[in-house]
């Protein structure tokens, strides 16, 4: 979900109206969740509040309709469903027993059922579904014993269980926004006579630069002219001050239909700024973002990386690069599962979590249970300041720059060109590769957002052909090698945006039981490896590519140039320029991103929030 908050003085509602500030934030941060979507402001003592399922374009059409009141202080949300379905009545804010104590919520709280129960049996009564409302109960009861937000607030998150982010407002003090905060996120932009909340920076990113961090379990209080910070037990905290370099204009879409579109043109420079500056004079690799001492680093006998979704399949590609570059074993796990099958970790275990937002709760939670059993813990990660590299022992950031859209494609290329990075380090480390070796794949890896641009340059094939297939049902990606997470990415990228059933598999284990899927027509995409090179899995995929032509596929290739032999055994073929093997992901991948835009694109839907997800998702 995502979460905005403002309040400003009185004379500040001049230039900002809060109503304005809460909405501009909920469209920057409505990749967040978009199944509904709410505000909440205070003004001549009362509380007003709108909200409405559907994208925040519904909200936004309900308050034109039935106008808010102007006021200086408010709070907004977009929702993504966890307890109770995306209707208006599920819909945040909720309310506390006096129906103007409103409350907004990211994340779940746990013992919700138990809780309800408890206020039930007390007397409260429940209008949703959700669990937000037993938190808007809980606090609405404190503030009548106390009067004061901020200690209500304290005393109703120490009944809570779970992940929250919650933001209270009520018109008896009209002068602040509390908020509190438990594994799920929350920043704190700082204006002058006006400061903000935010799930994230770009929720007020329009309005300051300016912003400060806060840690787990801690409650802020805005008012116009003032944050302050304690800590669940009272104590007073003190927050980081950090300054926001990104530019607003980069979370803008530039002139293209989509964020998905700009996205996917923005990788080679995506790419470039990935590998910006990670080399000394002498031509070595320095990556001095690693808090971990080179000699623990060399030490390392086991790699663990941790992911969800997208970023795990960077993870099976890096997998492949860094156990050939540094002969140090690497395991991939999706983050939900590792937790819960007692791993085994010691303290030279590196474990690498992959993730775009930093936010990803599997992936925070795993990451947490490997600190715990003694792991050394490093993050790449694309967003400056988030969790999971605040709490890792050590970060590799991306700097691609913000990603809007909801499916990943340049975080995705970038996750690749960092773990490279990491692996080509860690061999410069162990001594495994001669500096000769690390500098000429180095160098390759520099030549390789100039090839992104010549596929992006030669698209419009690739759109036609997705035109062309707009009405498939289902599509099968194979490949084998690096290629074979490349035919997972382009599967997922598939379903995600065109909600059409796709399956990636592992070229050779075609045979074992999917090539039973293949009918007459079933298109199939095939990631080709370079026919050079002695090891060139090359032949053994155009014998899978034969096996199911045999059965009636229609094979789509992407291959590379020059590699004309495949023409004959491709409906379509779709060249990439030449790169080393292990490089080849970060051009392969570029072709299935455009198709799968493409083709949903061609279908109407909206491919920068497809249905059902959601970026950043902060429950596990
Ligand atoms: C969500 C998104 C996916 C993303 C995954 C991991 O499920 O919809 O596109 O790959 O989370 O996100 P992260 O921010 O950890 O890379």
């Amino acid at each position: 979900c995502g979460i905005v908050g403002y309040i400003g003085l009185p004379e500040k509602s001049v230039e900002h109206h809060a109503l304005d500030v809460l909405v501009e934030g909920l469209r920057r941060l409505e990749y967040r969740g978009y199944d509904s979507a709410g505000v909440a402001t205070v003004a001549g003592g009362a509380v007003e509040a709108r909200k409405k399922s559907g994208k925040l374009a519904n909200l936004i059409a309900e308050i034109e309709q039935v106008p808010l009141t102007p006021a200086s202080v408010g709070i907004g949300h977009t929702r993504w469903a966890t307890h109770g379905g995306p209707t208006d009545l599920n819909a945040h804010p909720h309310f506390g027993d006096d129906g103007r104590l409103a409350v907004i919520h990211n994340g779940i709280i746990e013992n919700f059922a138990q809780l309800r129960q408890r206020l039930s049996l007390a007397g409260h009564v429940f209008e949703s579904q959700t669990d937000t409302e037993v938190a808007a109960k809980l606090i609405g009861e404190a503030f009548q014993n106390t009067g004061d937000l901020t200690e209500a607030m304290r005393q109703a998150v120490n009944d809570l269980e779970g992940a929250f982010t919650l933001l209270v407002v009520h018109p008896d003090q009209p002068d602040r926004v509390v908020a509190a905060r438990r594994n799920s996120p929350l920043v704190v932009g700082l204006g002058e006579g006006e400061n903000f909340l935010g799930s994230d920076v770009s929720g007020f990113i329009d309005f300051t630069r300016e912003a400060v961090e806060l840690e787990q379990d801690q409650i802020v209080t805005i008012t116009a002219g003032d944050v302050s910070i304690i800590n669940f037990d009272g104590s007073a905290a003190a927050g980081k001050r950090f300054h926001i370099d990104w530019d607003a204009t980069a979370a803008e879409k530039g002139g293209y239909d989509s964020f998905m579109e700009k996205e996917i043109n923005e990788q080679p420079k995506a790419v470039e700024d990935t590998l910006l500056g990670r080399t000394d004079a002498e031509g070595r690799l320095t990556l001095d973002e690693l808090r971990i001492s080179p000699e623990q680093l060399k030490n390392t006998s086991k790699i663990i990386v941790l992911a969800c979704g997208t970023a795990a399949y960077a993870g099976t590609v890096a997998k492949y690069a860094i156990e050939h570059w540094t002969r140090i074993p690497v395991e991939v796990e999706l983050a939900h599962e590792f937790r819960y099958r007692d791993p085994i970790i010691d303290a030279s275990t590196l474990v690498v979590s992959i993730s775009q937002s930093g936010e990803t709760m599997d992936t925070l939670m795993a990451v947490r249970y490997a600190k715990e059993q003694g792991a050394r813990t490093l993050s790449i990660c694309n967003t400056n300041g988030s969790t999971i590299p605040r709490e890792s022992d050590a970060v590799l950031y991306l700097h691609a720059g913000p990603e809007i859209a909801v499916a990943s494609t340049k975080a995705f290329l970038a996750m690749i060109a960092a773990s490279y990075l990491l692996g080509l380090y860690l061999a410069q480390l162990r001594g495994q590769l001669f500096s000769g070796q690390i500098s000429d794949i180095l160098a390759d890896l520099h030549k390789i957002p100039a090839k992104i641009q010549t596929i992006l340059d030669s698209a419009v094939d690739i759109k036609s052909l997705a035109q062309a297939m707009a009405q498939t049902p289902s599509v099968l990606f194979l490949g084998r090698h690096v290629g074979f997470p490349v035919a997972m990415e382009g599967a997922l990228k598939l379903k995600e945006l065109a909600y059409i059933h796709a399956e990636g598999f592992a070229a050779g284990e075609l045979k074992h039981g999917p090539i039973a899927l293949i009918e007459e027509g079933q298109p199939v995409f095939v990631v080709v490896p370079s026919p050079r090179g002695r090891d060139s899995l090359h032949g053994k995929v155009v014998s899978n590519i034969q096996e199911v032509r045999a059965r009636g596929a229609k094979t789509i290739t992407v291959a590379e140039e020059g590699d004309e032999a495949v023409r004959e055994f491709s409906e379509n073929v779709f060249f990439v320029p030449e790169t080393q093997p292990l490089l080849m992901p970060l051009l392969t991948t570029v072709p299935l991103q455009i198709f799968a835009c493409a083709l949903a694109s061609e279908k109407g839907y909206d491919v920068d929030q497809p249905r059902n997800l959601a970026k950043s998702v902060t429950v596990e």
